[in-house]
């Protein structure tokens, strides 16, 4: 999704705004752009296509000046070019923009009407031609941006930057997050901490419906009402080397295999080693008396809340609902009076999420997010917060926040099960255990890795893919079809084993590929049946499952991938690395962008 950082200071802007871009590729974007202002005149750059294209163009014509804003664009309105980059401007103000306008059409009309002439298809091109109109009608720059703001419906973080104001960098948010900071003469803003590390460790999260006026080393915060308000500062401890992918080839490699120790760095969030027990943040006596859960989110976020309702009702007993944030919005559900709703995502700014969020809450819903960004929107949002510990996952698609959001939702289960009584001390006490292993199994797996590169040859070459599996493999499955889609491009199908025959079995003919999640347990047999199904049709068997699955199919298989046996509890959590691993070798074999994905952002901030 877009990206914007903004600084204002006493040394040379454009290099430093590139920088912060390159620490913002992550989120997706296919055009970025710097604007700064040299001897009081707006000077802008802008480029389609990846940052080193950008940066091609800044050493053509190198940009001067010591404040400056810079974008990278995830194309929404219009396509990704040059003419659709940001910054946009008139030759008063510069505006880079994450979010959408909604009555971006009413305002062309009205501005155009006043002799304003567009030249973009973006929704955003609007703002500058707003700020710009308010300024020839005698607004002062800050007073401009505070009568644009209230016009503008919609989603938006700005930075925003004007002609002949060399000391003075305008930021706003309203449904998109933005950060600002400062670090002794200089001040910044960005969508995130993360682009503002190597600048700044002290930040802080506007507010919905704050703007922030910054000028070097002083930074001052307005609300909605446009009262000055004081927001509080924290420091942040982002690691500043993001150059270094520790040896491996890329991002999502690096995460998969750091996997051991972000499981459990996020057990240790929830066991408390002295009472030898799992808790919950803070001991929420309603949850006691919970009588149904609505878990909402969105992608393989979604896949974490279909795996943790079989946990919450198996073991909790607590009747759950899973829903998509982008329906659950809009459904106006009845919700029970004084329910729970639980979100997840990782970023904890997809606005979906975030929308369902606030509808829950204005229906009174006691709120719980699983989030892995604990200064996001719905972090702060949230009457309860539980934090997964994946540290900053830089690779689009996600890996290790889904397997360490399945480890807090493992945790909540077994916790509120005690709440509710719906644990004997020694399943407790053996569920634990089973959690307490599986840093270790994990490891076991990763050390395989080479076992899946050869298979992955061989998919890469193959149109479809059906992934299978039963009771909670059956979200694992859903989430290995979402994996080798995203970053292969190769079309995939992630089904319930026992739907398959209901159609798309018709998919399969000789040699199409079936991967087939099934550790042996009290399901494998029926899973068994499937595969037996599939066989008979010629498919590619490929079955992910320990040595007692695989010796039983043994004839069937055309290759297997042998798993440590383990608990059916933590099966879910375990077998989400092979289908990681398999996605990233074929995406590797095809040659794709694995990190950053054609079309897709990391945090979808827009509907
Ligand atoms: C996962 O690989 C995706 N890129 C995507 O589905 C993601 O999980 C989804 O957009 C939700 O994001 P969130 O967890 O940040 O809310």
């Amino acid at each position: 999704m877009c990206g914007i950082v903004g600084l204002v200071g006493n040394t040379a802007a454009s290099p430093r705004l590139v920088e912060g871009l390159r620490r913002l590729e992550y989120r997706g974007y296919d055009s970025a752009g710097i604007a700064t202002l040299s001897n009081s005149k707006i000077d802008i750059c802008r480029a389609e296509g990846k940052l080193i294209n950008l940066e091609e163009r800044i050493k053509e014509t190198p940009l001067s000046g010591n404040i400056g804003i810079g974008h990278t664009r995830w194309a929404t309105h219009g396509a990704p070019s040059v003419l659709n980059a940001h910054p946009h401007s008139t030759k008063s103000v510069a505006v880079v923009h994450n979010g959408i306008i909604e009555n971006f059409s009413s305002l062309r009309s009205m501005l155009k009407a006043e002799g304003h002439e567009f030249i973009s298809d973006t929704d955003s091109e609007v703002i500058p031609k707003l700020i710009h109109h308010l300024l020839e009608q005698g607004y002062k720059p800050i007073e401009a941006v505070a009568s644009a703001l209230k016009r503008l419906e919609g989603a938006f973080a700005l930075g925003i930057i004007f002609a002949g104001h060399e000391q003075l960098l305008i930021g706003a948010r309203r449904g998109s997050p933005l950060a600002i900071g400062s670090h002794e003469d200089e001040s910044f803003l960005a969508s995130d901490a993360f682009a503002m590390a190597p600048f700044t460790r002290r930040i802080s999260y506007l507010e919905e419906g704050d703007w922030a006026v910054l000028r070097p080393g002083v930074t001052e915060v307005f609300d909605s009402s446009d009262r000055a308000v004081s927001r509080t500062f924290q420091e942040t401890d982002y690691n500043l080397d993001i150059a270094g992918k520790a040896g491996y080839q890329h991002f999502m490699e690096k995460e998969i295999h750091e996997q051991p120790r972000v499981i459990r760095d996020t057990l240790n969030t929830y066991y408390n080693s002295a009472a030898g027990k799992i808790f919950l943040p803070n001991d929420n006596k309603e949850l006691e008396k919970l009588d149904q859960l609505s878990i909402v989110a969105c992608g393989t976020s979604f896949y974490a809340g279909l795996t943790a309702r079989y946990w919450i009702e198996g073991i909790a007993r607590v009747p759950t609902i899973v829903d998509i944030a982008s329906e659950f919005r809009y459904l106006e559900s009845p919700l029970k009076e004084n329910g729970t709703a639980l979100f997840i995502s990782q970023s904890g700014e997809t606005a979906d999420t975030l929308a369902a969020l606030r509808f829950a809450k204005s229906q009174q819903q006691k709120i719980v997010s699983v989030v892995n960004v604990t200064e996001s929107t719905m972090a702060r949002e949230s009457n309860i917060v539980m934090p997964t510990r994946a540290g900053i996952e830089i690779g689009v698609a996600s890996t290790k926040a889904f397997t360490t959001q399945l480890v807090t939702l493992a945790c909540f289960s077994i916790a509120l099960a005690r709440k509710r009584g719906a644990i004997s001390n020694k399943e407790e006490v053996r569920l634990t255990n089973v959690l307490e292993s599986l840093p270790e199994l994990a490891s076991k797996v990763l050390a395989q890795n080479q076992s899946f590169i050869e298979i992955s040859a061989e998919l890469s070459e193959v149109e479809t893919v059906l992934y299978l599996g039963r009771g909670s493999s059956y979200p694992i499955a859903l989430e290995g079809a979402l994996k080798l889609k995203e970053i292969s491009y190769i079309h995939a199908e992630g089904y319930a084993a026992g739907e398959m025959k209901h159609g798309p079995i018709a998919l399969i003919e000789k040699n199409t590929p079936v991967i087939f999640i099934a550790p042996s347990g009290p399901l494998f047999e029926k899973t068994a049946s499937n595969i037996q199904e599939a066989a008979a049709r010629g498919a590619r068997i490929i079955l992910i499952s320990d040595k007692k699955g695989i010796t039983a199919l043994n004839e069937l298989i055309h290759i297997a991938f042998e798993m440590p046996e383990v608990d059916e509890f933590v099966a879910p959590i375990l077998y989400t690395i092979p289908i990681q691993l398999l996605a990233y070798y074929t995406a590797v074999s095809r040659g794709t962008d694995v990190d950053q994905p054609r079309n897709l952002a990391k945090s979808v901030t827009v509907e």
